[in-house]
């Protein structure tokens, strides 16, 4: 199966978003990913649903929101209104995960868990055949443009091996650094969908930086 891209508005110019949006309603992306950062979980604040409510009016893409926050819980219901395909939260940041992932399907949202470069995949292997998607961090969470963590890599390998023996059609998500040279090795090792910010969004043409991402 080929992979999907999903560009990360975070690394978009935020003066000139409608344009943004109709580049990638124009490319082969079929996620938009929207990071939501509380400066409190992640040390940076970047938007919320304001901004997710005006770009999902033209956005043609399925939304997949990255809740980078303390207490998820609290605002689901906010973001579950924008009906995107997926709601991630911080296998970190929920004391009660089993509840969160109910809480996210009880909308007709996909679920996801993300979970940090130090966190172990083992840590979700209980919840795995509850778990729509799985998005391994390959930075640190908090900013875009940060270099991609090689050891996350084993993560990738180590989850795929786990959703095959379980059974599962759980996707593999990979967030931070991912480039159009690290592009292969990360869909080598399992995943289904590749986060790109930067290299999209910096990138001289980013429908073409999109194709590059699909075709590695
Ligand atoms: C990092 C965010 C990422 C970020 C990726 O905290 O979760 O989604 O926007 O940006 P790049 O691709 O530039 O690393
Ligand atoms: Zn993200």
């Amino acid at each position: 199966m080929s992979i999907e891209i999903a560009p990360s508005l975070l690394a978009a110019n935020f003066g000139a978003l409608n344009q943004e949006i109709e580049t990638l309603n124009a490319s082969k992306a079929s996620l938009l990913h929207l990071d939501v950062m509380d400066g409190s979980f992640v040390p940076n604040i970047s938007f919320g649903p304001v901004v997710i409510e005006a770009v999902a009016k033209n956005c043609k893409l399925d939304l997949d929101i990255h809740l980078m926050i303390e207490d998820p819980d609290r605002y689901i219901a906010d973001y579950a209104s924008f009906k995107p395909k997926y709601i991630s939260v911080h296998e970190e940041a929920c004391r009660h995960l089993d509840r969160s992932i109910d809480y996210i399907k009880s909308f007709g949202i996909g679920a996801g868990v993300a979970i940090n470069p130090h966190t172990p995949v083992a840590n979700l292997f209980t919840v795995l055949h509850k778990i729509d998607l799985v998005c391994i961090m390959s930075v640190n969470p908090g900013f875009g443009g940060q270099k991609f963590i090689p050891y996350t890599l084993k993560k990738i390998e180590a989850l795929r091996a786990e959703i095959k023996a379980q059974c599962l059609h759980t996707k593999i998500e990979v967030d931070g650094g991912v480039t159009e040279g690290n592009a292969a090795a990360v869909k080598a090792a399992g995943a289904d969908i590749l986060v790109a910010g930067s290299s999209v969004f910096k990138a001289e043409n980013p429908l073409i930086a999109i194709e590059n991402l699909h075709g590695a």
